[in-house]
C-alpha cells in the first residue's frame, strides 16, 4: 500500500457506485484500493457484497472458468458473455472489462472497436489492456474515444512466452527501467490506473513515487495504492498452479467438492430427497388422476 501515512475517513457509503475520482482520492488519501476479479452474476454478487472498490472481469477467466491452458485463446464474445453477467451482479465497485489477446493490437481502430463492445454490450465501466510499446498509443486511442483504460505492465500474461514465460519482471536493472518507462508511458496515454504484475517490491517502490494515477499490485510489494488477486485464486476454487503471491483465505473447492459428493453420496443411499423436498396432492385430486387413469387405460 501507499507509503504515504493513511488519513482515516468514513468507509464510503455501501451502494454508492465507485468512481475514477473516487479512486484517484483513495491514492491521495492513502486509502488501500481493493480490487477483484468476477467472471460471474454469483461472483460479481460475492464482490458487491464483500465490499471491494474495483472487479476485473479478467481475462484470467480463460484458465480459471473456461479450461483453456492460458489466456491467450479467450475470444471477444467469450469475455462479453462474462463481462455481461458480471455486470448484473454489481451496483458499487467500478467494473473493468480485460480487453483479450488479439482483440486491441493491429490498430488503434481495432482498440477502439473492441472496448466500445466492453462498454455497450457488457456495460463495463473501463477496460484494461497489458504491455507498454504499441499498447500505449491503443491506450491514448481508447481515452480519447471516452472510455477510461487500466494499464497492466511487469508480468503480462497475454505475451508470457515472449517474456520467457510465467515469471517475475524487471530483476535486471535494464528490465526494471523499461517496466518503469512503461509505466510511464501509459500514465501519459491516460489511463486511469496501472496494474503492476510480478515485479519485486524494490522496483515497485522506485517507481511509485513518480506516478499520479493508482497503481494496483498482484505481486508487486506492499508500496502500491491497491492490491487485486484473482477470485478463483483467493477462495481456493481453482486447481492450476497458484503464484507466489497468490494468498489463499478460503478453500472453496474442497467444500464444493465435500457438498456434491454428500449429495451423491445420498442419492445412491436413497437419503435425498426427502419428503420435506417433495410436494403433494390432495387426497381427493389423487383418487381423481386414478380415475381419471384407469379411463385412459
Ligand atoms: O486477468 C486477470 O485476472 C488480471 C489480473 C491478474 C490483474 O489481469
Amino acid at each position: 500500500m501507499s507509503a504515504r501515512p493513511r488519513i482515516a475517513t468514513a468507509p464510503a457509503a455501501k451502494g454508492k457506485p465507485v468512481t475514477l475520482s473516487t479512486l484517484g482520492a483513495k491514492k491521495a488519501l492513502g486509502e488501500p484500493i481493493a480490487m477483484v476479479t468476477a467472471y460471474d452474476y454469483p461472483s460479481a454478487q460475492v464482490a458487491e457484497e464483500a465490499g471491494v472498490d474495483v472487479v476485473l472481469v479478467g481475462d484470467s477467466a480463460a484458465m480459471t472458468v473456461l479450461g483453456y491452458p492460458s489466456t491467450v485463446p479467450v475470444t471477444v464474445e467469450e469475455m462479453l458473455m462474462l463481462a455481461a453477467a458480471a455486470r448484473r451482479g454489481l451496483r458499487t465497485p467500478l467494473l473493468v472489462g480485460d480487453l483479450p489477446f488479439g482483440s486491441y493490437e493491429v490498430s488503434n481502430e481495432q482498440a477502439v472497436a473492441t472496448a466500445q463492445r466492453f462498454v455497450k454490450e457488457a456495460g463495463c465501466d473501463a477496460v484494461k489492456l497489458e504491455r507498454g510499446g504499441s499498447s500505449v498509443e491503443r491506450a491514448r486511442a481508447i481515452v480519447s474515444a471516452g472510455i477510461p483504460v487500466m494499464g497492466h505492465v511487469g508480468l503480462t500474461p497475454q505475451t508470457a512466452t515472449a517474456l520467457g514465460g510465467y515469471r517475475s519482471q524487471g530483476r535486471t536493472a535494464e528490465r526494471a527501467l523499461e517496466v518503469a518507462l512503461d509505466a510511464k508511458a501509459l500514465e501519459g496515454a491516460g489511463c486511469f490506473a496501472i496494474v503492476f504484475e510480478a515485479i519485486p517490491s524494490d522496483l515497485t517502490d522506485e517507481i511509485m513515487p513518480s506516478l499520479h494515477v493508482p497503481v494496483i499490485g498482484i505481486g508487486a510489494g506492499p508500496s502500491t495504492d491497491g492490491q487485486v488477486l484473482v477470485f478463483h485464486d483467493l477462495l481456493g476454487i481453482y486447481d492450476g498452479h497458484a503464484a507466489r503471491f497468490v494468498k489463499r483465505y478460503a478453500t472453496i473447492r474442497e467444500d464444493m467438492i465435500a457438498g456434491v459428493h454428500a449429495f451423491a453420496e445420498d442419492v445412491r443411499a436413497r437419503r435425498y430427497p426427502e419428503p420435506d423436498h417433495g410436494y403433494t396432492m390432495a387426497p381427493d385430486e389423487r383418487e381423481r388422476l386414478r380415475a381419471l387413469l384407469a379411463h385412459q387405460a
